[in-house]
């Protein structure tokens, strides 16, 4: 990305963080360093990103001091109470203190774990997300999320909190394999068909493997996603909407984690959530059945179809109780009147699931 720009989300100081992409945000992360002055600076990595991004950062790196490396096995395993612990403890080994700065440099997993690590250790020590993944660089590193599974379930015990900064370069998507880009692929469609009709347009018509300037789409992503969380920063309301897609999305993610031979990606689980909710939008929110047709489409260009037989249909449903928008017991989806206008706290008639997943596998 050739141009710099650095976006400032929420004006109150306790949220503030700054998102500035492509090469000049290292000037801007070194500006940081030496206002802010941390005691130590350790740099948090899961064996991918060791092998393919800590070279890319360091050529980059022109403070003092310098950071102190911890790395983490990579994979969705690696987002758990367990490995918390264990950064806990180095953080403690190295001799951390609450002036001390966390940079996250990694994928989805590396900064919702790293942002929790951060939120808690001392009560709190400031952090930076270095995304470097295209689902990270275009939602997990934004928005101030974090966290780690709770036995299959995604996300289950968190707390927001804000990173001083996030630098967006999408030199590290080069390093990714192509099945990591189609997944944070769903997140930017997502993007498109909850807050930019024409955005969804453009992105309905590209494949995610043939890309060759990142930088406006991720730009555009970020805009869309800053907007909604600066209204809405701790999801009382408007900020449900980015979790189009997630309520079947998240638990088909977590049924499928537990046989690891047939897991999903987290950009797969979200497609099929995407095309459900849209076969539900069309019953409860006047959808356009060609847009629900036009999404299905996306999403099965994208991703294939996967088979969910009766049985797996019924396991799903059962874990929607932890949908984290429950409310009284009670599972709230977000649906679509059109694309770029998307309604929250929707309750969908349990009867509609099953059509739902006719609708996925056959297109009626
Ligand atoms: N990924 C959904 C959110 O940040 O709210």
């Amino acid at each position: 990305m050739a141009q710099q720009n650095t976006v400032q989300l929420n004006s109150s100081k306790s949220l503030s963080s700054s998102i500035t992409f492509g090469s000049p945000a290292y000037k801007q992360l070194d500006l940081l360093i030496g206002q802010i002055k941390p005691t130590k600076i350790f740099l948090l990595t899961d064996s991918n990103t060791r092998a393919c991004c800590v070279e890319i950062f360091l050529e980059q790196w022109s403070s003092d001091v310098k950071p102190i490396e911890l790395c983490i096995p990579s994979g969705e395993q690696s987002k758990s109470i367990a490995q918390c612990n264990h950064l806990w403890q180095q953080l403690s080994d190295f001799g951390a203190d609450r002036q001390s700065l966390l940079i996250n440099l990694g994928g989805g997993v590396i900064t919702d774990i790293g942002g929790f690590v951060a939120g808690t250790f001392m009560r709190g020590i400031r952090f930076v997300n270095i995304p470097t993944s295209l689902l990270a660089m275009v939602d997990a590193a934004i928005g101030g999320k974090t966290g780690v599974d709770f036995g299959l379930l995604k996300n289950q015990i968190g707390m927001m909190h804000f990173p001083e900064m996030i630098l967006i370069d999408d030199q590290y998507l080069d390093s990714l394999p192509p099945e990591e880009i189609i997944s944070g692929w769903a997140e930017v469609i997502k993007h498109g068909l909850i807050g930019d009709q024409s955005y969804w347009e453009h992105c309905s018509t590209l494949d995610p493997r043939n890309v060759s300037d990142w930088g406006p789409i991720i730009k555009n992503s970020v805009q869309i996603k800053l907007k909604v969380v600066e209204a809405d920063a701790f999801e009382a309301n408007r900020r449900k909407i980015l979790n189009f897609g997630h309520t079947f999305g998240h638990a088909i993610e977590s049924f499928r984690l537990e046989h690891t031979s047939s897991a999903l990606s987290h950009g797969e689980s979200i497609g099929v959530g995407m095309v459900l909710a849209a076969y539900f939008s069309t019953q409860l929110t006047d959808l356009d059945w060609s847009v629900a047709q036009q999404i299905r489409q996306v999403v099965v260009t994208n991703y294939g179809i996967e088979s969910f037989d009766t049985d797996a249909q019924q396991k799903i449903e059962q874990l929607l109780i932890f949908d984290k928008k429950n409310s009284n017991g009670l599972t709230k989806f977000v649906l679509l009147k059109s694309p770029g206008t998307a309604v929250i706290d929707i309750n969908v008639p349990q009867s509609l699931y099953a059509k739902g997943f006719d609708f996925y596998h056959t297109g009626v």
